[in-house]
């Protein structure tokens, strides 16, 4: 697929609002606290160009090791034979794709004309939930529909589980021989239950790379093969993520977006108590980012532990909202509730479509001020409003802001915060790649469900339960 032309003027990060100049001191960053955060911020970036440069970040060099080819020759043929693409992953495995596929493909992709879309419709199962699963299989034709398993790790019981639904619906309706071409995997290149059942029953297979954690792996088969196979110019996503790489190639936050955003939102939580970042796009396009972006600044940044051995319980909690919708459910909270709230605006200048609302009700004073006018205005209008109305109230926010929604600006966009995570993991001093959290759940789960070699995991857990007094209405 030819790369389209589409990396597009920079994202920009507006944080005027963040100041002590808009929102007042006690809330916002004096212009001193801002230079301290400058020096802070020049040694996170220090520290994560060395990782890097010692081999130890391989996400960070995505955008120049990611072949498209061998993604795009095996995306054209699925899109030529299947209706539909089923994603079987969960977290890291999951979320990635699904904001490229919210960002990049129309709203309501699925209902789409066939003639229309011109690839298969999308289904990402993520969850385990019995009747959600159960409706996926009343729905889909196995003979139109392929799957693609993406698990890192080869184990995760919700993943693996869907596999083995799908697996066998396979061989029930169109036999094992149907298997290698209705079944593709993305999984470690040697290790884990996953590579194994490639091995065993000879099937297509992509690649995590080594070192790229799930949270981190949306720029490579993990998102870039889903994403080939519904029509995303996948090449316009790594020329994007290149272009942010360069713009974010000095320590100094006048000129590094991310890591004015790591150094801005490190110092809202531990010099202003601003604990809570909500992350409220104005571009229903935008939610999944919002979703991805929980994610990885949750898993990143959320640990007891400092990478000295202090216990810090360090994290800002990441909220989604959308705008305009959560004017109407949230904002109320945002705007006189608990201030400790760092609001992330994003913008997007030129909408890739819009509606102008019509010349109707004209005697109406109240509403012939709409007619005319494009919904596109009228959206970032309330943008704007809610943020000058937070910064009056003295809520700091911020705003990303995007020329305009295309596979170069989003590879920017998702290669930013990736980063800006990174550089944020350096400020708190925890250890922004791991997830020892995550993993003691997914222990717990396979002791409850009796996987051997888990068995004492089970009779502690066991243990607890009973010791402990149930207190049920
Ligand atoms: O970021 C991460 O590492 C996690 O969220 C994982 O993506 C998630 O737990 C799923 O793991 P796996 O891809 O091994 O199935």
């Amino acid at each position: 697929m030819a790369a389209k032309k589409n990396v597009v003027g920079g994202i920009k990060l507006d944080y005027t609002n963040m100041m002590s100049d808009a929102v007042g001191a006690k809330d916002g960053l004096t212009a001193n606290q801002l230079k301290s955060g400058e020096k802070q911020a020049a040694g996170a970036f220090a520290s994560v160009s060395a990782q890097r440069k010692a081999g130890k970040l391989p996400f960070m060099d995505l955008p120049y090791t990611m072949s498209a080819g061998p993604i795009e020759k095996y995306a054209a043929g699925a899109r030529r034979k299947f209706e539909n693409l089923v994603v079987l992953g969960i977290g890291g495995s999951a979320l990635g794709m699904t904001a490229l596929q919210t960002a990049l493909n129309p709203a309501h992709y699925n209902l789409l004309d066939a003639s229309k879309r011109r690839a298969p419709r999308l289904f990402v199962e993520d969850n385990v939930d019995p009747e959600r699963i159960a409706a996926m299989l009343d729905l889909l034709d196995p003979k139109k529909t392929l799957f693609n398993v993406i698990t890192k790790s080869g184990g995760t019981a919700e993943t693996m589980s869907a596999l083995m639904i799908a697996r066998d619906m396979i061989v029930k309706k169109l036999g094992k021989s149907a298997l290698k071409e209705h079944l593709v995997a993305t999984t470690d290149i040697k290790q884990g239950n996953l590579r194994a059942i490639v091995d065993r029953e000879g099937l297509s297979s992509f690649v995590v790379p080594d070192g790229v954690g799930g949270r981190f792996s949306v720029l490579t088969a993990v998102g870039l093969l889903p994403a080939a196979i519904v029509g995303i110019d996948i090449r316009g996503l790594l020329s994007g993520a290149a272009a942010m790489d360069k713009r974010c190639s000095s320590g100094s936050i006048s000129s590094n977006p991310a890591l004015a955003g790591a150094v801005l939102h490190f110092l809202m939580d531990t010099a202003k108590g601003k604990n809570i970042q909500v992350m409220m796009p104005y571009a229903n396009a935008l939610g999944g980012v919002a979703d991805w972006f929980a994610q990885l600044w949750a898993e990143s940044l959320g640990k007891k532990h400092s990478t000295d051995g202090r216990t810090v319980c360090a994290g800002q909690t990441p909220v989604k909202a959308i705008g305009a919708t959560d004017q109407h459910s949230q904002l109320q909270l945002y705007m006189e509730g608990p201030a400790d709230k760092a609001v992330t605006f994003m913008r997007v200048e030129k909408f890739r479509r819009t509606v102008k609302i019509p010349k109707v009700y004209a005697d109406m004073p109240g509403l012939a001020y709409l007619a005319g006018r494009g919904m596109d205005e009228l959206l970032n209008a309330e943008q704007k409003a809610t943020e000058l109305a937070l910064a009056a109230a003295r809520r700091p926010n911020c705003s990303i802001i995007l020329p305009e929604i295309n596979a170069g600006s989003v590879g920017q966009l998702l290669y930013m915060l990736e980063i800006q995570t990174a550089y944020a993991g350096a400020l708190y001093g925890v250890n922004a790649f791991d997830q020892p959290g995550v993993e003691s759940g997914k222990v717990s789960t396979y002791a409850l469900m009796g996987r051997p070699g888990y068995e004492k995991q089970r009779a502690e857990i066991e243990k607890a339960a009973k010791a402990m007094k149930r207190r049920v209405v």
